[in-house]
């Protein structure tokens, strides 16, 4: 495969809202990315995907878009935008921005329009359609709860609007090819911006079969939206025309999120020679916990094993086709830490441990902010609490399935999007250094320890690993093997990693312990490697005063949560 650009980045995920405020409302700004540029440049990533920060109600917290080519005020304006991508470029750090199309704010003038006067071309700019029997015109669920369907205030024809999100996201009709031209042009907008690419939000939406009937499948009488509003024959078409029309034509990065695609049509989103994505999101590596995908009351109780052999199917797989993404974490998931580890999220061992396992395997890494200080999920007892929308539709739907309430606000603690949306901690001082006002959602109670200041320098910390990885990732001998190099996976216990990366320069091995026990693992790879102190373990997560990988022939005894990349 030839080389691309894009796979060599490491991509540090901001929340805007939550990353660092600098006047003082208590919702961070885009002169606190500005502000913070130094740290990230000293961590090491090369790329940052920025969250929305257009113009927006915040309903969703900006993926509910007013209008496409602004910044919302409370995060700064087009001056401190542009400031940013050129402060960043000359620290070698790109930007990307978050493409948010399937659906734009009901606040968004096109829809505003498409009310106040039906009969402008913005009314074909959404899905409208008439009520069926005095009733909505099917049955489908929303991802955030309720039908699909909403009569907007003001509606003078008594249509219904289609919102697969919430109702103040109102879907966008991509069969108008006016509506495609018009995200083609914002797109190039912000490539004529200085902008490096996007992330696609929830882009396998764009297309609906509305003759696909579905039985309710929950209490709410109401069927799951994907099933005829996702992945739907006609969307790559679609996607094939934005990419001629703006990624392809300015050799931009497109990652997208495409949850649901089954790995044998990966060819037609990733593939080498037709995909219409440089790379996406596989979601069966972070949904793992989940028995029915979405659902939080569907817990289970997974075992290392169950997860180690989804991620190394994916890495299988998605390598069959293209080119992958790894991630642990982002602004809808958990606290990597916290669902990963489960009690030990605050070991660091463990924490680091989780990190290698991750970080090597082969796609483009992504580090989402705090996850290199290994931040772990709150405990909120109350609902009142939480911001997010979805946290809040989880938790009504587990009242409805009969949880009791101290039950449900426990499945949420879990999952909830809040989770990672938190302040990010740069000291232990009130609000964190995250503001001088009172910050927009609660801090998580441990910034006191897990936060910048306590770990910035600080040799053994989880930030200081961070950067190792990403050194030897970026600039090592081993680079080239790191980045570009063949995924094998290697048999081994339950409980531990052992996979490899192949490349005609050198063959690495990472393994990681995810025990506190003791684990004894035989790898032949390992040959004789009777000169491990001659510089073959490249990466450790236990400090040189602690003792040298114990490595007999090739039997290697591994520490608790001991993980190491060695150098064949
Ligand atoms: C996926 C985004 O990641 C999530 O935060 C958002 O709520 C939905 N798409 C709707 O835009």
């Amino acid at each position: 495969m030839d080389k691309k650009w894009w796979q060599k980045e490491v991509i540090y995920q901001i929340y805007p809202k939550s990353f660092k405020d600098t006047n003082g409302d208590g919702i961070g700004d885009l002169n606190g990315i500005r502000e913070k540029l130094p740290y990230l440049h000293d961590l090491g990533i090369t790329m940052i995907w920025i969250c929305p920060m257009f113009p927006t109600p915040m309903a969703d917290n900006g993926y509910d878009i007013a209008d496409y080519r602004g910044v919302e005020p409370l995060f700064g304006t087009m001056a401190d935008i542009d400031a940013l991508i050129a402060e960043a470029k000359a620290l070698d750090i790109k930007i990307i921005l978050d493409l948010v199309v399937n659906h734009s704010s009901d606040e968004h003038p096109w829809f505003k329009e498409a009310i106040a006067n039906p009969t402008s071309k913005y009314r074909d700019y959404y899905i409208f359609k008439k009520p069926v029997d005095g009733q909505p015109p099917n049955n489908w669920r929303s991802i955030f709860g309720g039908s699909v369907w909403e009569i907007a205030e003001g509606e003078q024809l008594g249509e219904y609007y289609f919102h697969t999100f919430h109702k103040k996201q109102p879907d966008l009709n991509w069969e108008n090819p006016a509506v495609r031209q018009e995200v083609a042009d914002l797109v190039n907008f912000w490539f004529e911006r200085g902008v490096e690419g996007f992330r696609i939000d929830a882009i396998v939406f764009i297309k609906k079969d509305f003759s696909l009937t579905f039985a309710p499948d929950g209490p709410d009488g109401l069927a799951d939206v994907n099933l005829g509003g996702a992945n739907m024959p006609g969307m790559i078409e679609f996607l094939a025309e934005l990419k001629e029309r703006t990624f392809a034509a300015y050799d931009k990065v497109s990652i997208a999120e495409a949850a649901g695609v089954p790995y044998e049509k990966l060819d037609e989103y990733i593939g080498r020679e037709r995909g219409v994505f440089d790379m996406m999101f596989d979601f069966k590596t972070t949904e793992f916990d989940l028995q029915t995908e979405g659902i939080w009351t569907s817990y289970y109780d997974w075992d290392v094993k169950d997860y180690k052999a989804m991620m190394y199917n994916s890495q299988v797989e998605v390598g069959k086709h293209g080119w992958a993404t790894t991630f642990i974490s982002n602004h809808d998931q958990p606290r990597a830490a916290s669902k990963y580890l489960r009690a030990n999220a605050r070991n660091p061992y463990a924490v680091k441990a989780l990190a290698t396992t991750y970080f090597f395997v082969k796609g483009t890494p992504f580090v989402y902010q705090g996850q290199e200080l290994g931040m772990v999920n709150f405990k909120w007892d109350d609902i009142y609490k939480y911001d997010d929308i979805s946290t809040i539709d989880q938790y009504e739907r587990a009242l409805l399935l009969e949880v009791d309430e101290d039950n449900a606000i426990e499945l949420v603690n879990r999952r909830s999007r809040d989770n990672t949306r938190t302040p990010m901690p740069w000291d232990d001082s009130e609000n964190a250094g995250f503001t001088t006002g009172t910050p927009w959602l609660p801090l998580t109670e441990t910034y006191d320890e897990i936060n910048v200041k306590a770990q910035e320098g600080v040799g053994d910390s989880v930030f200081s690993y961070y950067k190792e990885m990403i050194a030897l990732r970026q600039h090592s001998d081993y680079s080239d093997t790191l980045i570009y190099g063949d995924f094998e996976p290697l048999p081994s216990s339950d409980d531990v990693f052992v996979y490899k990366r192949v490349a005609e320069s050198n063959t690495i091995i990472v393994i990681a312990n995810w025990s506190e026990e003791i684990q004894v693992e035989t790898i032949p790879e390992l040959g004789d490697i009777a000169d491990i102190a001659a510089g073959k373990v490249v990466l450790s997560n236990y400090a040189e005063a602690e003792g040298a990988l114990a490595v007999a022939g090739n039997q290697v005894t591994l520490r608790p949560f001991e993980a190491a990349v060695i150098a064949l």
